[in-house]
Parts: C-alpha cells; structure tokens; sequence
C-alpha cells in the first residue's frame, strides 16, 4: 500500500491539528496508508484525534536514549506511551540545522527501528547533485542504516527540492533508487520528498515510489486530501 506521510515541521497548533484531522478522516482513501507527524506538543491530541480513522500519527524525531538528564529531548518510550506509531528520523533539516551526524542518526534509528516505524530520509544536496556526487552520497546515507531494512521504509528528498517549487524528475529520481538497489541488494518502501503537491504526487508513484513525504503542501487539509485522491 503507497504513503501519504504529512510533515507539519514547526507550523500548526494543537487546536489546528485536531480540527486538520477531523476534517481529514472524513475523505480518506483506504487504499493510501495516511500519517500525520505534527510536532511533538500536537501527538497526544492527534493521536485521539485520529482514533478510529485510517490515519496513524508519527513524530518528527526522537532522543535514543531511554530517560535521564537530556533537557528538551523525548524518548521513543515517551512517544509509544501516547500512541505514536511512526517517527521521522535524518530529516535534512535536522541534518542542516541541528548537525545531527551520522553517529548519532545511527543511534537514533537502532533503537527506535524495532519499536516504531521509523521514516530514514536521504538525499543530496545542489551542490553534491552539480558534482556529481548523488549516488556517492546517497549510498553512504543509506550503508549506515542498512541493519535495519527490514524494519524501517526510506523517503529520498533531494535537498535541493525541500520547500523549492523545484521537484525532482520522478523517473530520474527513482532511477537513483535502483542504482542505489543495484549497490545495496532490495531496499526497504522508498517515499520522495520534496515540494510534492496534488498535481505531481502519481507521478512519482508511477515512477515506482511506494508514496509520497509532503510538507509545505500538507499544511492546507484540502490540497493534502487531493494528494491521497490523486494517488490512489
Ligand atoms: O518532510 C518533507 C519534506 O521536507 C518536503 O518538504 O514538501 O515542503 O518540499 P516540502
């Protein structure tokens, strides 16, 4: 079954989200499997919010350790405990702006990847996509987190198209994902990211991507639903 996972990032209330799932769950497909990830002070509201309904909720990142002294962070247990079902881990924001390195993405998604299903984004940026550097870069994205591909799905967001207007070529795009398969053995249900909006969502799914992580154009409920119509 294709995703439509939508990524609020650091926009929408509490209130906001209840009202954008209410109005949501009234015209979904059973045929897209729908995921919301607001920020973590929406979760436990979203969660009820969702109950019942196709939609599941997922969290925007996480802390791997368990408990202890981490002032501001939050624990997979934490996110379990209120019905959190999916987590998005090596976002390129938090790649970007919190320098989050590839030792502790790694440790992010070792312990999280048995317990929620964890959302491992990849991709280039305009600078190593101009030098050529895609695959290389993409395929070392890819060998840290290679252990757990049985128990996670992949979206590849080339950074360049994040919130840009300028979307990959679908074809283009999913060729990079069997070069990467051709590399690496089968992967795991690959997503695109990357300014999708309803009117180029099937084609990435045509190009053989298992969905869609949406975020600017998740924000408006009515463009969202039209997505999971389009895909479906
Ligand atoms: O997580 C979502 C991606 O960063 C895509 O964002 O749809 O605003 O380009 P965007």
């Amino acid at each position: 079954m294709n995703y439509a996972i939508a990524n609020f990032k650091m926009n929408k209330t509490s209130d906001e989200v209840d009202e954008y799932i209410c109005e949501l769950r009234q015209n979904l497909k059973n045929s897209v499997k729908t995921v919301i990830c607001p920020s973590f002070v929406s979760l436990e509201r979203a969660v009820k919010a969702s109950f019942g309904s196709l939609i599941e909720i997922g969290a925007q990142n996480l802390f791997f350790e368990e408990k202890g002294a981490f002032t501001g962070e939050i624990s997979i247990g934490m996110l379990e405990s209120v019905g959190v079902k999916y987590a998005i881990i090596g976002h390129s924001e938090r790649r970007h702006y919190f320098k989050e390195s590839d030792d502790l993405l790694f440790k992010k998604v070792k312990a999280a990847a048995n317990r929620l299903k964890v959302i491992y984004c990849f991709g280039e940026t305009e600078e190593e996509r101009d030098a050529g550097k895609s695959l290389e870069v993409t395929l070392n994205q890819l060998n840290l987190v290679k252990s757990f591909f049985e128990n996670i799905i992949l979206a590849y967001e080339p950074v360049w198209a994040i919130g840009t207007g300028k979307t990959a070529n679908a074809e283009g795009s999913f060729a990079l994902i069997k070069e990467l398969e051709s590399k690496l053995g089968a992967l795991p249900d690959c997503l695109y990211g990357g300014s999708v909006n309803h009117k180029n969502a099937k084609s990435f799914i045509d190009a053989g991507f298992k969905g869609v992580l949406v975020g600017s154009a998740s924000l408006d409920v009515k463009e969202f639903s039209k997505i999971i119509e389009n895909m479906s």
